[in-house]
């Protein structure tokens, strides 16, 4: 059930301030390259300036005489690596295109080489100094260049199972009453997180400590140590902070084993921080997608026929594809659905996720045909929605857990005056600027992986949680504490909380939007056994009950409703004393419904099992949003202002009402960067980005964003996991595409399917 207003809990949902808040402002938060090494040599990469060929031949005379001049490490003389599947595939890599393995150059700015020297300034110098022979061959591009090759994403990727489908799409469509046919196209975008991709490793003996800003520290400590062909045991990976990553570190990149590696050879610890440019290659971005639209409906507004079908650009190396149509095929009711995901392999890096994936280009699509229906049917397209609404997704007919679509659509609408829009374009103004209201339907798969923690709680009530989550802004320190000091009935200053290591309990990744979910509800129940400990203590024969209640934690209960004693006050020291000591301390784990039984296994490998969204058993779990944009559009100019961006959600259990707005704030920022703003440029001839800086590739500024309002509703979901969490990472920016062209729509009538918008497109 929805209302407006979230009532906060004692710990958990209370809109404390980020646990890690004055570290960050005082700049004691350490990242990765802030970390002092000693005696370090400094690396500096060498990048391909062609997309596709071979270099001849190296010329490093010139290179070697600079001072502080340490080693050059090229494909002639790099250490072999072991070969590792790309993490789409099972295994851990962004990419399996490896370089310093041969002379062979596959993508624009490959790393050709790695340079040391005792200074970051001798390193780049010697870089500059580097002369390098390449042949080059004509690079392919993108869509309609000559030389890419199509293949359906299903049976390439063991990551991509289906291309949704029921009923009979082409006789729906030919029976509607009205129908819709659009193309739609998003172009490459980049992550750009502020932090810059950096590696640092140190060696003691056997042992490797790495450095590096990663959403997946077991999944880097594993990747490397297949890759170097060590045992993982002996390679230790910390990040306590990333200062953003949005899917650009989830995955392991190449370069973390080759500094590994020669750091070892030179038996000196290694510092590498790549170029603002080199990240635009060496790591992962959203590629450009292409969509056709097909929706038929009856003329009261009721979908009978709706086809996706996306296209996807990917590298010759590796098949990778960002999720298809597994949302957009299911958000809606509708008897006939088809879909079908192409990837179009070009001369390009590996893309990998990126902030909402697949829900950003795919939604976008979807949301703004959904528009244009609207305007075909002359009706409001909050109404179209609230038609095709459904408790049940309509491919394998599971009933969501739960879903608030209409709830935040109306609690939106009503915050963000929707009554007083106008339907007819160009007909809303203020002196030379035309005013357009659009709207859209956000929504994210709730996910959920297996994760372990450590929980100790002492006499005094100071509790210590250590969990190998990572804190990429999300707030993943403050709502693990959060969980803790519910749990314990501890103040939430009295927990500390050890994350961002891997020689801690293993966690999933931080992608997926799932971290929230997967590490509260594991810090919850490992609360829960320290609970037990002590209750046992004090009531021996009430702890029978207890036990007996245990076995329903997890699903189907929500914190409130868990284990007997869970929720009882009682006297910690008593129950200390009972014990007859002064700590307690519990290791354990928490899966969620449904996930495979390798999966704790899995999760010390540095694999994530994780499930949900549609692919829960029996039921399908998504957070959903309303998105709400008011654009100006200048008359003359046709410059694109928007004065004010509104999202309603509602994704189960709040932790912090505080982190999830900056959160949702963030996303819906980005949401309107990515309509009207972001594009990675390619040079089609060479297959290069040419805008690879953060003074051309273009970003908002608060001048851009000057009304961001987040509204939060309370929704109660005991399907999920014991957080009742459903995850808002990824949530915020979905719906916004959508929205900003569906309010330039109602601006100036002008409907643009080409991202990002604009003032060149428009016409006036
Ligand atoms: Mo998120 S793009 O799954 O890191």
């Amino acid at each position: 059930m929805t209302t407006a207003a979230p009532a906060p809990k004692a710990n958990m949902g209370q809109p404390i301030p980020r646990y890690d808040a004055v570290a960050k402002v005082t700049g004691r938060a350490q990242y990765a390259a802030d970390v002092p090494l000693s005696n370090p040599v400094y690396a500096v990469l060498v990048t391909s300036p062609i997309a596709k060929g071979h270099i001849q031949s190296f010329d490093l005379t010139e290179a070697r005489k600079v001072r502080g001049f340490v080693d050059i490490v090229t494909h002639e003389n790099a250490t072999r690596l072991k070969e590792v599947k790309l993490f789409s595939d099972g295994g851990y890599l962004s990419t399996t295109n490896q370089p310093l393995k041969s002379n062979a150059i596959a993508e624009d700015g490959q790393i050709v080489a790695v340079v040391l020297a005792e200074t970051f300034e001798a390193a780049r110098e010697i870089a500059h100094r580097a002369q390098i022979n390449y042949a080059a061959a004509t690079p392919t591009a993108t869509f309609d260049s000559p030389g890419t090759t199509a293949a359906p994403a299903k049976g390439q990727l063991s990551n991509f199972r289906e291309d949704p489908k029921v009923g009979d799409f082409a006789k729906g469509y030919e029976d509607a009453e009205v129908r819709l046919t659009a193309e739609y196209f998003t172009p490459t975008q980049h992550h750009n997180p502020m932090e810059l991709f950096a590696t640092s490793c140190v060696w003691n003996g056997d042992n490797l400590v790495i450095y590096e800003p990663s959403q997946y520290v077991y999944g880097l400590k594993n990747g490397v140590a297949e890759q170097l062909g060590i045992d993982p045991d002996n390679v230790r990976v910390i990040n306590n902070y990333v200062g953003g990553a949005f899917g650009s570190k989830g995955s392991m990149t190449p370069r973390t084993a080759i500094i590994a590696s020669i750091a070892r050879r030179l038996n000196r610890p290694i510092k590498l921080v790549a170029s603002r440019d080199q990240g635009f290659n060496i790591s992962t971005y959203r590629a450009e997608t292409e969509h056709q639209v097909q929706l038929g409906a009856s003329k009261d507004g009721k979908l009978v026929a709706l086809r996706h079908e996306g296209r996807e650009i990917s590298s010759r190396a590796d098949a990778y594809a960002v999720g298809g149509t597994k949302t957009t095929t299911r958000i809606y009711e509708c008897p006939n659905v088809d879909s079908l995901v192409t990837i179009i392999r070009a001369d390009r890096n590996t893309p990998g996720f990126m902030r909402s994936p697949p829900e950003v280009p795919y939604m976008f699509a979807l949301e703004s045909a959904m528009d244009e229906l609207a305007v075909q049917l002359n009706m409001d397209p909050i109404e179209l929605r609230r038609i095709n609404d459904t408790m049940r997704e309509p491919i394998g007919g599971k009933p969501y857990t739960s879903r608030s679509l209409m709830a935040c659509f109306d609690e939106g609408a009503k915050a963000f005056g929707w009554d007083k829009r106008n339907s007819q374009p160009k007909s809303m103004s203020d002196g030379d600027w035309l005013i357009g209201y659009g709207c859209a339907t956000s929504c994210y798969p709730t996910q959920m992986a297996p994760a372990a923690a450590r929980v100790r709680l002492q006499r005094d009530g100071r509790t210590r949680v250590e969990i190998a989550g990572q804190e990429i802004g999300n707030g993943a320190y403050t709502v693990i504490a959060q969980a803790a000091a519910e749990k314990l009935g501890v103040p939430v200053e009295n927990v500390t909380v050890f994350i961002g290591d891997s020689n801690l309990p293993p966690a999933p990744v931080a992608g997926g939007s799932n971290s929230t979910a997967s590490t509260c509800s594991t810090v919850i129940t490992v609360c829960e056994q320290v609970r037990q400990r002590l209750f046992r203590a004090l009531a021996p024969n009430d702890a029978m009950a207890a036990d007996k209640s245990r076995e329903t934690i997890g699903m189907g209960q929500t914190p409130a409703t868990q284990a007997a004693g869970s929720d009882q006050p009682f006297d910690r020291e008593k129950a200390f004393d009972a014990l007859g000591v002064n700590v307690v301390e519990e290791y354990g784990q928490w899966k969620p419904d449904g996930a495979p039984p390798d999966s704790f296994r899995a999760m010390y490998q540095g694999h994530t099992r994780m499930v949900g969204g549609p692919e829960l058993k029996d039921r399908i779990a998504y957070a959903f949003g309303a998105e709400f944009v008011e654009v100006r559009v200048n008359r003359w100019t046709r410059e694109i202002r928007v004065p004010r961006l509104l999202g309603a959600f509602a994704a189960g259990h709040i932790m912090n009402p505080r982190t999830a707005r900056s959160q949702l704030m963030g996303g819906l920022i980005w949401g309107m960067s990515s309509a009207l703003l972001e594009a990675t440029e390619i040079d089609d001839r060479y297959a290069r980005y040419v805008n690879d800086n953060l003074a051309d590739y273009l970003l908002p500024v608060n001048a851009d964003a000057p009304s961001v309002e987040v509204i939060l509703l309370s929704e109660e979901d005991d399907q999920l996991n014991p957080a009742g969490v459903k995850g808002i990472g990824e949530l915020g920016n979905v719906g916004t595409n959508a929205a900003v062209c569906n309010a330039i729509y109602n601006a100036t009538g002008q409907r643009i399917r080409r991202l990002p918008v604009r003032l060149e497109k428009l016409e006036v």
